[in-house]
């Protein structure tokens, strides 16, 4: 049977969260640049991003760009940041098709501006969609949205706003990009890579993982689906026993 038909709709995550890893290790493969190795994952992103619309996820976001991912290459740093350019103006088809919603998290500032506007008309251009919202991590850190919340935290009671006395997790949780977006349900890591490189840790605190040998390029719809129905057969117990 399609796997696709597998799916469970009472019981599905609410937010998927990806790490898409595995570009330039697919391209060696290939015999091909990292750049066509990120080239070649536009097609993933795309498949994924329908994959997730169509199964009524309600949030999906993909880390796209980390911080420490400046520290690459000039010549890859320039291709990945023209490539995110011209897939901006190319797939607004797509969001538009299924009704997305783009949205953006990360240290967007310090973006090529070309790429900051870029997204942010497109961004734009989906506010009014009313279906799944697609949230690209951009020079993203976990580590640096943290900071940036106790940064702004501390300014909010120095200026008298806040009381020190009523900081707790919910409270942070507001501070954070990620204010109005539920915590991940599942993450999927490609590339057998068993790591979560600095990518919402604070928002994963009771997610469920899940890892595929299969590098970014080469994922399809179908592997989006199998990650669900694995999804669907975990018991999350969050700390308590099981019922
Ligand atoms: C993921 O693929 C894409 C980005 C981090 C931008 P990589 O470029 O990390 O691919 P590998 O890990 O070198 O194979
Ligand atoms: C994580 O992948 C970042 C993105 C997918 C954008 P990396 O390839 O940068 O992570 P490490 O270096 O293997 O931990
Ligand atoms: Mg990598």
């Amino acid at each position: 049977m399609d796997l696709r038909e597998q799916i469970d709709k009472e019981k599905l995550p609410v937010h998927v969260a990806v790490i898409m890893d595995g570009n330039g290790r697919w391209a060696r493969q290939q015999g091909k640049s990292r750049v066509a190795g990120h080239q070649h994952g536009v097609t993933a992103v795309r498949e994924v991003t329908e994959a997730a619309a169509e199964t009524g996820i309600r949030f999906l976001t993909l880390f796209a760009f980390s911080t420490e991912n400046w520290q690459r290459p000039q010549e890859e740093v320039n291709a990945l940041m023209t490539l995110l350019v011209n897939t901006l103006e190319s797939e607004i088809e797509t969001l538009m098709k299924n009704n997305i919603v783009l949205r953006a998290i990360g240290n967007l500032e310090v973006l090529p501006e070309e790429v900051r506007e870029n997204l942010l008309k497109t961004m734009g251009k989906t506010s009014a969609n009313t279906g799944m919202n697609l949230v690209l991590a951009l020079s993203y850190s976990a580590r640096w949205e943290i900071a940036h919340a106790a940064g702004q935290i501390a300014h909010d009671v120095k200026e008298e706003k806040l009381d020190p006395g009523k900081i707790n997790e919910k409270l942070f949780s507001d501070y954070l990009q990620t204010r109005d977006i539920p915590d991940p349900d599942l993450l999927i890591r490609t590339s057998g890579e068993y790591r979560i490189s600095n990518f919402l840790l604070w928002q994963i605190a009771y997610t469920e993982l899940y890892f595929t040998p299969k590098l970014w390029p080469d994922i399809r719809k179908e592997d989006f689906f199998q990650a669900i129905l694995d999804y669907q057969h975990r018991e999350r117990r969050f700390g308590r026993v099981s019922e």
